[in-house]
């Protein structure tokens, strides 16, 4: 998804992963629909949906295997979150996440003492341990320099490909959603625009989102 800012785009990420419930209209996510459902129905079906933040969402005075066992708390029992937390459980598949995204030497790291980079590898590594089918990115390059946007978006794509997920993602860098993404939707105002495949994708598409703005 791409538009200029206020378009809508981390409102309807919310409206996907159950945060924000529609006040008109229908929303159906994973076949249902997320306004009809109990509390617990709802987590079941929040479970199998990851989201990643532009400010990563991580808590900062923990240790990395802390945050990335966080992935676990939709199918853990509160006990057995509590206890982790106080000594870690299933390190291995923490190991194995963070291995994943490419800093395995972290684990026992504060997580405020990497980089944003680092970090947004954090988060990713949190979403493989919640293993969704589906994975929602809200600006996830957004808060990196461009060197670090490619190697995230790079990683991103990588995940969801070899594992099969969906990957929807808000993005103001046109040229990544160009390059790795293979369907574009426009918003703008909180209307979609356009809703293509990236090939047919022209300037004037683009153009069309940003001009008038100001
Ligand atoms: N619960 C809500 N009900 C109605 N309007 C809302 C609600 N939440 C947000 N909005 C409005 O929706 C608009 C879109 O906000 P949103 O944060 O989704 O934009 P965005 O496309 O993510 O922008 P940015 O690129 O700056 O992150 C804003 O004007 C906001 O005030
Ligand atoms: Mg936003």
């Amino acid at each position: 998804m791409v538009g200029p800012s206020g378009a809508g785009k981390s409102t309807l990420i919310r409206l996907l992963n159950g945060t924000l419930f529609p006040t008109s209209g229908e929303v159906r996510v994973l076949g249902q629909r997320l306004d009809k459902l109990s509390a617990g129905a709802l987590r079941k079906v929040q479970s199998r949906i990851g989201t990643i933040y532009q400010q990563f969402h991580l808590i900062d005075n923990l240790q990395v295997v802390h945050n990335i066992n966080a992935g676990h708390l939709a199918h853990w029992s509160f006990s057995r979150s509590l206890i982790s937390l106080i000594r870690p459980m299933d390190i291995q598949t923490a190991f194995n996440a963070l291995e994943q995204v490419g800093i395995p030497e972290k684990l026992y790291e504060r997580t405020d003492r990497l980089s944003g980079g680092q970090q947004q590898r954090v988060a990713i590594a949190r979403v493989l341990v919640q293993n969704p089918e589906a994975i929602l990115a809200d600006e996830p390059i957004s808060n990196l320099d461009p060197g670090l946007s490619k190697e995230i978006m790079d990683l991103l794509l990588d995940l969801s490909y070899r594992s099969g997920k969906t990957l929807i993602s808000s993005l103001h860098a046109i040229e990544f959603a160009k390059s790795h993404y293979e369907r574009i939707i426009g918003l703008r105002k909180g209307r979609i625009l356009f809703d293509s495949s990236t090939d047919f994708i022209t300037e004037s598409m683009i153009n069309s989102l940003y001009q008038g703005r100001n």
